[in-house]
């Protein structure tokens, strides 16, 4: 979708009258659309101050008081004075406490406020009632800002206003993985805001836009490129191009980093090394991080990849990871600069046969006995799970392995294996699942929010870190309910005690308003869809069993298995799980301290949601819940499936309460999940129906009453072809229509006259578009283009699609008849046609 930047005009809306159909709203504003509040809460900030006063002339702080004229005149329809002096009037005062002091001597903060923290009073200053936001420094009053504006947009109370706030960890930061050329790794939400050709963009309002997006929840650091890193970045004349791009963040308060790739002195820097111990490469990196530092005072540092899928590093002259980090970071510590090393170091070249193997492993064995010997300015960046990013993992027992490290948790907001902003999937219901557990060290506080935020091992630094990807995409992500996932990251980064439903009905109000119809029922999608998720893509800690040598994102039961990138499930004929317990498998479970190895050693104690992570359980084998393995992947799948349904449901109660723009293209996204949910169903329950040859207790797998396949159609023109992996399509086989014309499948109707509505399942891939007609005799009933940007070259689990054709009324002996018309490399391939009973 094009950057759009003008609100959109109001449509009409088809289908149904209203009284006073809402403006269509952009969705690029996000949570910062400062909409107009309900007149009648418009009382409450009847006494609402006229003026604003700054005290102090930084950039940071002239931000602060623009964003507030700008939130007060979108919110309140009023236009605030902007004044750099007390007034003789009440006003709203922003400015650090020493300022305020200035003025008003024994004006003081009532607890410590922290580098970024923010106070927000009322107090009399000079006769004068005013709103204080205060801080120790300039950000912290931005911070307020935000905090204050947020307050109005969600219509509290400010009367009686006396909150202090401090962010929970130090560094709380984004990853952007973009590549010079434009494109974006693991980014679905378009191309990307900072690169395109190998340079960085004239025009970088975009990236302003989007560090005011990061200030607004309190995210002070932003590594814009890739962590496969081009060694360009660094060369000194891009230097001037990334200097250009701190500056449009700094306004904000936000320092960039960038992602660096540890063969650069050799690439780049005419050495015929890359040894961190060798004293030239000390040598380099001072004079390269001096460079940087005169044209980025404020730059936050580097964020290394290395030893990992192909990526240079230490190993290659036998040197450790402690080697390669401290050298940088010697570099990088006169000028304040931080190394966040990542422990996402594996080998993705295991010995599958090997029981023993087990990438799981990997970041502990390498890194835990490094701990204590990096620098202080290097943090450890640890994704939160052993693995990458799945649906549902363990915590890593890194986190409980670095001691006297810095460690930072790295967190995936671009949603890659949680269905790449086309499923709905709400991650901060799992990231505080993560954030609350606990290590159970023989001390307090051992919890992964405490442990990362450094508070419980007395480390000077640690945070989190969010992979975002944002990109030129109206709304950034791809989906307007993506950018819940942004906001929920930067909330919890702030807040981790913020529960998912609190960060859910936040985003909810800010997004679309305070109606509680909607705030109900969205908040209630967003906490509840990332089990949703898992229970029809990866239930049992078997992660995402999706295709995990191509695109992440259809289901790809096998493609894990006998190779060596270590992301196994070892489902065979007997049974299914990855047995990791000490006793007789990979030894991880080891890895955790000794009560929480105890659980998971333990088939009878390990939760049932991760049970096949640690464990190889016959199909057979009972769970807490009383059913037994195989039961549970099918019915979990059908479960998944219809809640995934319900959705489409509970979003139509809301039309006529949300612009129509906005009500329609989330539509169009839940119902495409709802059917993506069937094709993972029936793909994962056949895969093990048939792995089993257990019959699901319910009769539903492998049993569809509703449905005809296309290759059992009268076909003129079209071709039948088996479909790899076999599970993606129904029955393993769709038909193609291979000539440059078109085709036809038809079919008889042999059920008693009524409404139905017909679903045909067919394949859009992104290399070509095809057409398709459906017909009931001589009438044409429907007619679309197969026009999506799927993940998909072929005909698959990516590219399966359903189109849903309502209340036709259907008489015995009607003919239908599909006709497809290819495009390039899309055969207008058909896969079935469901018809049943009118369903929404
Ligand atoms: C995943 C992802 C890669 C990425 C890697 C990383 O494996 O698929 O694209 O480079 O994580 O985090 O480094």
């Amino acid at each position: 979708m094009p950057r759009l930047r003008a609100l959109l005009g109001v449509g009409v809306l088809s289908g149904a009258v209203y009284a006073c159909p809402l403006a269509a709203e952009s969705t690029h504003d996000a949570w910062l659309r400062y909409a107009p509040i309900e007149r009648t809460a418009r009382e409450k900030y009847a006494s609402f101050p006229a003026a604003v006063v700054v005290l102090g002339d930084s950039p940071t702080l002239g931000t602060a008081q623009r964003e507030l004229i700008r939130g007060a005149r979108g919110m309140l329809e009023k236009t605030l004075r902007a004044k750099k002096e007390l007034p003789r009037e009440k006003a709203i005062v922003l400015g650090t406490i020493v300022s305020i002091q200035a003025l008003v001597p024994g004006f003081s903060a009532r607890s410590s406020l922290g580098e970024e923290g923010f106070w927000l009073t009322t107090e009399n200053l000079r006769g004068f009632q005013c709103l204080i936001v205060t801080a120790t420094t300039d950000r912290g009053v931005l911070y307020g800002v935000f905090a204050l504006l947020s307050k109005i947009a969600q219509i509290a109370d400010l009367s009686d206003l006396n909150e202090v706030q401090q962010p929970y960890a130090p560094l709380r930061w984004v990853d952007q993985w973009d590549n010079l050329d434009g494109g974006i790794e693991r980014g679905y939400g378009g191309r990307s805001i900072f690169f395109e050709d190998g340079k960085v963009l004239t025009d970088l309002t975009p990236v302003r836009e989007y560090a005011r997006l990061l200030a607004s929840i309190g995210i002070n650091g932003c590594a814009i490129n890739n962590v496969n890193a081009d060694p360009r970045l660094l060369e000194e004349d891009f230097l001037p191009q990334l200097a250009r791009v701190a500056d449009a963040f700094r306004e904000w308060g936000i320092r960039i980093a960038v992602s660096i790739d540890l063969s650069s002195p050799k690439v780049i820097g005419r050495l015929d090394t890359f040894d961190p111990l060798d004293p030239r490469l000390t040598q380099w990196w001072r004079k390269k991080v001096d460079s940087i530092y005169r044209r980025i005072p404020d730059f936050g540092g580097f964020v290394v990849k290395a030893d990992s899928e192909g990526r240079p590093g230490p190993s290659t002259y036998g040197r450790t990871p402690a080697d390669a980090a401290n050298v940088i970071a010697r570099a990088l510590k006169p000028h304040g600069g931080v190394v966040f090393y990542r422990a996402f170091v594996y080998d993705h070249h295991l010995n599958w046969q090997d029981p023993k193997s087990d990438r799981a492993r990997a970041a502990y064995d390498i890194f835990h006995p490094l701990d204590g010997k990096f620098d202080d300015n290097v943090i450890i960046q640890i994704k939160h799970g052993p693995i990458d990013f799945q649906v549902r993992e363990p915590v890593s027992p890194l986190f409980g392995g670095l001691q006297h490290t810095n460690v930072a948790m790295e967190l995936q907001i671009t949603q890659e294996y949680t269905g790449q902003q086309r499923h709905l999937c709400s991650l901060p219901s799992m990231w505080r699942e993560v954030l609350d557990f606990n290590f159970q060290l023989d001390r307090d506080g051992a919890s992964v929010k405490d442990i990362v935020s450094g508070k419980t091992f007395h480390r000077p630094m640690g945070g989190f870190v969010g992979v975002a990807n944002v990109g030129m995409d109206e709304s950034w992500l791809g989906h307007p309910l993506a950018m819940a996932n942004l906001y929920g990251f930067g909330r919890l980064a702030w807040n981790p005690d913020l529960s998912p439903r609190a960060i859910a009905d936040e985003w909810t109000r800010l997004t679309f308003g305070n109606d509680p119809a909607v705030v109900s029922t969205l908040s209630e999608m967003q906490v509840d869809s990332w089990t949703v998720y898992e229970s029809y893509t990866g239930p049992l800690g078997l992660q995402t069993l999706t295709d995990i040598l191509g695109s992440h994102y259809g289901p790809g039961v096998e493609s894990s298995e006998r190779n060596g990138w270590g992301q196994w499930h070892h489902a065979d004929h007997d049974g299914v799980g990855m047995d990791r317990t000490v006793a007789t498998g990979t030894g991880y479970v080891g890895q955790y301290p000794p009560p929480i190895a105890k659980l998971y050693e333990s088939l009878q104690c390990t939760p049932d949601e991760l049970l096949l992570f640690f464990h190889h359980a016959p199909y057979t084998h009972v769970l807490k819940s009383g059913t037994t393995v195989i039961q549970h992947i099918y019915d979990s799948h059908y479960e998944g499936a219809e809640r995934a349904a319900d959705n489409v449901h509970h979003w139509k109660l809301l039309r006529g309460r949300i612009d129509e723009q906005r009500y329609s293209d989330i539509l169009a996204r839940l119902q495409y999940q709802a059917g993506h949910a069937i094709v993972w169903r029936d793909a994962v329950c056949n895969w093990f129906f048939r792995a089993s040859g257990i019959p699901d207790a319910h009769h539903r797998v492998g049993n569809y009453p509703d449905r005809l396949e296309a290759e059992a159609m009268q076909l003129q023109g079209y071709s039948i072809v088996n479909v790899v992996p076999w599970e993606n399509a129904s029955g393993g086989k769709a038909i193609e229509c291979v000539q440059p014309r078109r085709c036809t499948a038809s079919f008889r109707f042999a059920r008693n006259a009524g409404w139905y509505d017909i679903d045909v399942v067919y394949f859009d891939q992104n290399n070509g578009v095809s057409s398709f007609q459906v017909f009931v005799g001589d009438q044409v009933v429907d007619e679309w283009m197969a026009n999506d940007t799927l993940p998909a070259t072929k005909i698959g689990g990516d590219s399966s699609t359903r189109r849903r054709i309502r209340g036709l009324a259907l008489r015995p002996g009607d003919d239908i008849r599909i006709a497809g018309i290819p495009d390039r490399e899309e055969h207008a391939p058909l896969d079935y046609v469901e018809i049943h009973a009118p369903l929404e």
